[in-house]
């Protein structure tokens, strides 16, 4: 199985900053990353430019976030059909700074995941403890819960989705979980989606996220659960990102 790359800009970005990154990514790309899967995830008004930048390409895009509802009167939010438009891949859902500034519960995060997935797009879930969480030895539990409401409500599509570990003391701080911590972490994710998709033949790609980089991603991605990584900051520096690609290869 290919790892899976993809970058998250957050509220990062402009028209002509985009299309130098883009550029400067497609133009560092080599036929050795054709065995690494790549996609960004940009601000929702950015997707007609990568789709224009990026159609045709080997990197794929997605959002950042999707409405859990299907259309109607919900002002500001964008749908999963709408995102379909744009040629989206994938959508990162419940990612811990929606879960803090927005009060994104665990079953608003399972709906946006089936509204993803009903629409043909792959939901990025996002899943992970506090600092407070894990000093308090709530980790397992913690992620357990938040990957529980979304196997229960995507049932049997559960091997359709794809996983991010993302401890939130991690993301953003230069702190990386150890490779240790994260493989244990990962491991008991991929034991819980397994029993659920006990019959699918495709392995869940269960993706690391918190301040990985150039210099700590090929650790990481010799754990032998983690299939790739979620790349905040790194993601919009295109040697980083490139070379983060570069430590995902086959
Ligand atoms: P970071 O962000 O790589 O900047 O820590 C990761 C994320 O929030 O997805």
């Amino acid at each position: 199985m290919n790892k899976l790359i993809v970058g998250n800009w957050k509220m990062n970005g402009g028209l002509a900053a985009n299309e130098a990154l883009l550029k400067a990514v497609l133009a560092g790309l080599t036929s050795a990353d054709a065995s690494v899967s790549v996609g960004v995830c940009a601000p929702a008004p950015y997707l007609p430019q990568l789709q224009t930048l990026l159609g045709g390409s080997a990197v794929a895009w997605g959002a950042q976030d999707v409405s859990a509802h299907e259309s109607g009167a919900y002002t500001g939010e964008v749908s999963a059909p709408m995102l379909r438009d744009f040629g989206c891949r994938y959508a990162l859902v419940g990612h811990s700074e929606r879960r803090q500034y927005h009060g994104e519960t665990d079953e608003v995060v399972a709906a946006k995941a089936q509204r993803a997935l009903a629409a043909g797009i792959t939901p990025i879930v996002c899943v992970g403890e506090t600092l407070a969480q894990r000093d308090a030895g709530e980790t397992e539990a913690v992620v357990k819960r938040q990957l529980a409401a979304v196997i229960h409500t995507v049932g049997h599509c559960s091997s359709e989705i794809v996983i991010a570990y993302e401890p939130v003391w991690a993301i953003g701080t230069g702190r990386t979980a150890t490779p240790e911590q994260a493989q244990a972490v990962h491991h008991v994710l991929r034991a819980q989606v397994a029993a659920a998709t006990a019959h699918a033949d495709q392995r869940v790609h269960i993706l690391y996220g918190g301040s990985m980089n150039a210099a700590n991603a090929p650790s990481l991605l010799a754990q032998p659960d983690i299939d790739g990584g979620l790349i905040g900051g790194a993601s919009l520096k295109p040697a980083d990102f490139l070379q983060i690609i570069q430590a995902a290869r086959r």
